[in-house]
């Protein structure tokens, strides 16, 4: 079922996560419940800091990029393993300080960031600020003057690199919402645009070519690309970069289409990618850049499982069964969104034989409203827990309250201990920012 210990079939066949009887869980929390595995979580985020501190002298900082899930806890926990974050929102970044991070160890992203959310990332002293517009760099720069501060950025490039999942392609045209083109000139005039800012300090570069990717040459080709540009950036402009934020997208399990792979595979990733930066760094005469990462699925994806209740089942004789549950698109959008594919689990018989395959269809009133198709199960009745697993990434971060219903509670799970990390919404919770106007309430 899955590659580490904390994910299993109990005694009793039922499965466990993190030394808890996941039926046990349900009953004591309810479902639709997000449990997280603290235990993977970790291993995961000291993976990469060791690859970093072993591989490269610790020349280096992995950022946890908090999309994937945002709450309190998990950066508490990220503070808690010495790891820094990358904050897309000042929602995220709000989040980050409120749960006692640095903000020395905040990097802040966006392809638009607001005045305000610029400002609120002044003020708070972040580590960096990846900036990605002309607009963008002149106005930090205005901001960082009026607060008497010299702003460190990064610049994000497009590579000309597109990953996914088993492929990559390079391109030379940039037909992407973020980045400046490496290869077409673009982002050499920006670069000398931000050099001439007073109030910002330049001190390298970012890129992010993908997410659930697992091509280890395409992360190969992005540093190449990186190497190669802050080399002849060196040459037009004399700047050389001492920052590279080579961004995330390591790839996880959802199915057996997916390989599995173990920690050490993953600090195999990093190496591969620190060797590159190692030789090109070498060749084109660049001390060695400070290095950053960014991952977000890789660290939090597989150590998320979410519990169903199994309600009304549909079979249409010959052309599907569809089993409802108590949860759908309003906690996870992903099969919405991208067709994504899960392996669900009958949380009461893991290792009961798949005897059928199923559409497991979620409570939203409309038809797109599944968490996978043709998903092979075991007997499965109404009243039974359906785990469905790697739901730990991308899904309470991307969760709405869409036909009001109430986005799950989330819990923590280690050693046979479980603890609430994001409360149960409530109605009043749904009603709280509602407002009946005067002109309404005659
Ligand atoms: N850094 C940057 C700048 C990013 O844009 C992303 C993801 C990451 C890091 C983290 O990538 P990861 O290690 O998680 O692959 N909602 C989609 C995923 C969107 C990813 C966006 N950027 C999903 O559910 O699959």
């Amino acid at each position: 079922m899955n590659t580490r210990e904390t994910l299993k079939a109990n005694e009793a066949g039922h499965l466990e996560i993190g030394g808890c009887d996941a039926l046990s869980l349900a009953k004591e929390y309810g479902t639709p419940l997000y449990v997280y595995d603290e235990a993977y979580i970790r291993s995961m985020m000291r993976v990469f800091k060791r690859t970093i501190d072993q591989e490269y002298n610790g020349n280096g900082k992995v950022l946890y990029a908090s999309k994937a899930f945002s709450c309190l806890a998990m950066y508490r926990i990220a503070k808690d393993e010495g790891i820094g974050c990358d904050a897309v929102s000042g929602g995220e970044l709000y989040t980050a300080l409120k749960a006692g991070f640095n903000a020395q160890n905040i990097y802040v992203h966006g392809n638009n960031k607001t005045y305000d959310e610029l400002c609120e990332a002044v003020d708070a002293g972040v580590g960096g600020i990846v900036i990605d517009s002309y607009r963008e760099a002149d106005i930090l720069d205005k901001i960082a003057k009026e607060k008497g501060v010299k702003q460190s950025v990064l610049i994000r490039i497009n590579p000309g690199i597109e990953a996914h999942t088993h492929a990559f392609v390079q391109t030379a045209r940039t037909d992407s919402k973020f980045g400046f083109s490496a290869a077409d000139g673009t982002a050499l005039e920006y670069t000398k645009h931000v050099l001439s800012l007073k109030n910002l300090d330049l001190k390298g570069y970012h890129c992010h070519i993908g997410s659930q990717i697992f091509e280890k040459q395409s992360f190969v080709l992005a540093a190449e690309k990186m190497l190669t540009f802050i080399s002849a950036i060196k040459a037009e402009t004399k700047f050389e970069a001492s920052v590279l934020n080579i961004g995330g997208g390591f790839g996880i399990y959802y199915t057996d289409e997916d390989p599995k792979l173990k920690e050490e595979d993953y600090a195999d990733y990093l190496k591969v990618l620190i060797n590159t930066i190692k030789a090109k760094s070498k060749e084109y005469g660049l001390n060695l850049p400070y290095l950053l990462i960014e991952p977000g699925r890789s660290i939090v994806g597989e150590a998320g499982v979410t519990l169903y209740t199994v309600g009304s089942i549909k079979d249409i004789p010959g052309v599907r069964k569809y089993v409802a549950i108590d949860g759908g698109m309003f906690e996870n959008p992903r099969y919405a969104l991208y067709q994504s594919k899960y392996t669900a689990v009958k949380a009461s018989d893991v290792n009961a034989l798949n005897v059928q395959k199923v559409s497991i269809a979620g409570k939203c009133c409309e038809s797109g409203d599944l968490i996978g198709v043709d998903i092979p199960l075991p007997e499965i009745e109404s009243g039974d827990i359906l785990a469905v697993l790697s739901t730990g990434a991308y899904h309470y971060s991307m969760a709405s309250n869409y036909n009001r219903n109430l986005i799950p509670q989330a819990i923590l799970v280690q050693d046979g201990k479980s603890e609430v990390i994001i409360k149960k919404q409530t109605y009043e919770d749904l009603i709280r920012n509602d407002v009946i106007p005067v002109s309404l309430n005659k």
